[in-house]
């Protein structure tokens, strides 16, 4: 890897600030100031991704140390990662930099309170204390925070099954008690699950994203598990304990502490393969099922008639009093969005006698042209604008936020991601686009992430950082790439934009 110094860094940037402003005499340019005041930019991360710590002060494992430490991720684990346990005050001064409005990371649940519930660690909650203070004090940056980035602790797991067990929701709103009462008089921002579609596919359909529950035929090297039944039943106490963590900050914080509450959806930008009805139609069932599978039943009470139908009775039916309280148990939509798929219909897969999600769904998807796990994302930034807009349209234009947005890269690669900046300058412009042009509720955007980290997939070969971190030094040294300074002059006001042509697919 070619680390480049400060000065020909800036040397590009200038360079790279010239390109854009020789156009931005055209109308469609754009800048910062073009942004409704009060628009938050910020950057994240997890707390398992960037933490370390792991077995530090009183910390207990996570269903994520565990399916690390059994051989995922090729090996790599989150024990050490960035280290921003100990690093939190350098790196909010990384942030301050680049002059982030937010910061959105994630509280790991068994640093809090290690047996899953009861005690507090005050170590713990000293140390989410003082990341607080630090970046509203010090830094003026909201803290976004997420209560579980696919880290719940191991020995809920081990005691009932996690997420698949109703304990699980009595145990969630404890813990999220224990956040709105600690934290609440300085965060205002909370987000109850991170990616509950993703986690329920990856953790109990295919077995790749912890706690790597599976059955065979779905899943790689599945041990224990059921692929058909059971996303669909960690979905629904998901649901169910989100929303009895919102409706608790409802009635008991939100009057005193005037925050929100919302969820994370991973999405897909979604396009007919063809033109026709059938395809067309299994672009609406792919949206039923990734997005409406969580959102359909927080703003209407139930899941989508598509989704009944197809699952039938291995998708549990919500009770009277259940639809009740999931009914409005949202206050913003958090959309993590990468990458468009384009959709063709596969109703036949429905005569299969085994299903799982992916069959229940009968569809065949198809990644947009030069997008592949192990590469660049292509830079589709109408995928983003699709899912904004559908969301608007869909389910009654509720405030979104969105939590991750960004492109990756090989870790090894250079500093000068040039890549990440037009992924990145596009993607915004599709956000501003939603928002000015077609009226999308749109409060923030989220680059993914502030600095490479440990990756699900990929462990640490692959980057999504504004700073790149040098694993290999003990003291992981953390180094702005050209993306961390762009994002910078874009906050400051300083750069405008030339306008990218979102593509006619919209
Ligand atoms: C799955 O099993 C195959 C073959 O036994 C092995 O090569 C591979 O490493 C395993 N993958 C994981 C993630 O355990
Ligand atoms: C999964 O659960 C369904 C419904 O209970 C059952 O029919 C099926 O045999 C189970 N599959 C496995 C692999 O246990
Ligand atoms: C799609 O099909 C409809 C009806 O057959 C036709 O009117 C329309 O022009 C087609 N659109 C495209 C993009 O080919
Ligand atoms: C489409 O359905 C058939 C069964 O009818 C199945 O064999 C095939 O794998 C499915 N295609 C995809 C991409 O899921
Ligand atoms: C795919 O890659 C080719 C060659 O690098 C490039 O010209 C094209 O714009 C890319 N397409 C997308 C959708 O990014
Ligand atoms: C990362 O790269 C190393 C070295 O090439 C390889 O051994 C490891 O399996 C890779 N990890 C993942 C998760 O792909």
């Amino acid at each position: 890897m070619k680390l480049l110094n400060n000065n020909s860094l800036i040397v590009l940037l200038l360079l790279l600030i010239l390109a854009f402003t020789e156009v931005s005499s055209l109308e469609e340019g754009y800048s910062r100031d073009d942004f409704p005041p009060g628009f938050v930019f910020g950057s994240g991360t997890s707390a398992y991704q960037v933490e370390g710590a792991a077995e530090e002060d009183g910390r207990t494992r996570s269903i994520w140390d565990v399916f690390a430490h059994t051989g995922h991720s090729g090996g790599a684990t989150g024990d050490v990662a960035c280290d921003q346990y100990h690093k939190y005050k350098e790196d909010v001064k990384l942030m301050v930099d680049i002059g982030l409005d937010a910061y959105r990371f994630s509280i790991s649940w068994s640093r809090l309170l290690p047996s899953g519930r009861g005690p507090v660690n005050p170590k713990g909650l000293q140390y989410y204390n003082n990341l607080i203070d630090e970046l509203i004090t010090h830094a003026g940056i909201q803290p976004h925070v997420t209560l579980h980035h696919f880290d719940l602790p191991q020995v809920l797991e081990d005691e009932y099954g996690g997420w698949l067990s109703r304990e699980s929701v009595r145990d969630f709103t404890a813990y999220a008690d224990t956040c709105f009462k600690e934290f609440g008089d300085r965060v205002l921002h909370w987000t109850t699950l991170n990616e509950l579609n993703v986690f329920a596919l990856g953790g109990y359909d295919q077995g790749v994203t912890p706690p790597g529950r599976c059955s065979l035929p779905f899943g790689l090297n599945c041990t224990e598990g059921n692929s058909s039944t059971e996303p669909y039943i960690a979905v629904h106490n998901m649901l169910l304990a989100h929303a009895s963590a919102t409706n608790l900050y409802k009635k008991q914080y939100q009057h005193k502490q005037h925050g929100s509450v919302g969820l994370s959806i991973y999405t897909y930008g979604a396009a007919p393969l063809r033109n026709s009805t059938e395809d067309k139609q299994a672009t609406a069932r792919l949206n039923d099922f990734f997005i409406g599978w969580v959102l359909h039943p927080l703003v209407f009470g139930d899941y989508p008639e598509t989704m009944k139908t197809n699952v039938g009775s291995r998708l549990p039916a919500f009770t009277e009093d259940e639809s009740e309280q999931v009914k409005g148990a949202i206050d913003f939509v958090g959309v993590i969005n990468y990458m468009a798929l384009y959709v063709k219909d596969n109703s036949s897969s429905l005569k299969q006698s085994l299903h799982d999600f992916n069959i229940d769904m009968a569809v065949e998807l198809t990644l947009v042209e030069n997008t592949s796990f192990n590469n660049e994302y292509a830079n589709t930034p109408w995928s983003l604008q699709q899912v904004l807009l559908y969301i608007k349209e869909n389910y009654g234009n509720p405030p979104i936020y969105i939590a991750e947005n960004g492109q990756m890269t090989p870790q090894s690669s250079s500093l000068e991601d040039t890549s990440r900046i037009q992924y990145l300058s596009s993607h915004i412009e599709a956000v501003l686009h939603s928002l000015s042009r077609k009226g999308a509720n749109v409060r923030g955007y989220f680059q993914w992430s502030l600095m490479d980290l440990y990756e699900v997939f990929g462990g640490y070969n692959m980057s999504y950082g504004l700073y790149y971190v040098d694993f290999k030094d003990p003291y992981l040294k953390r180094y702005p790439k050209l993306s961390a300074h762009w994002y910078s002059s874009f906050l400051g006001g300083t750069l405008h934009h030339r306008s990218h042509a979102l593509s006619s697919a919209i």
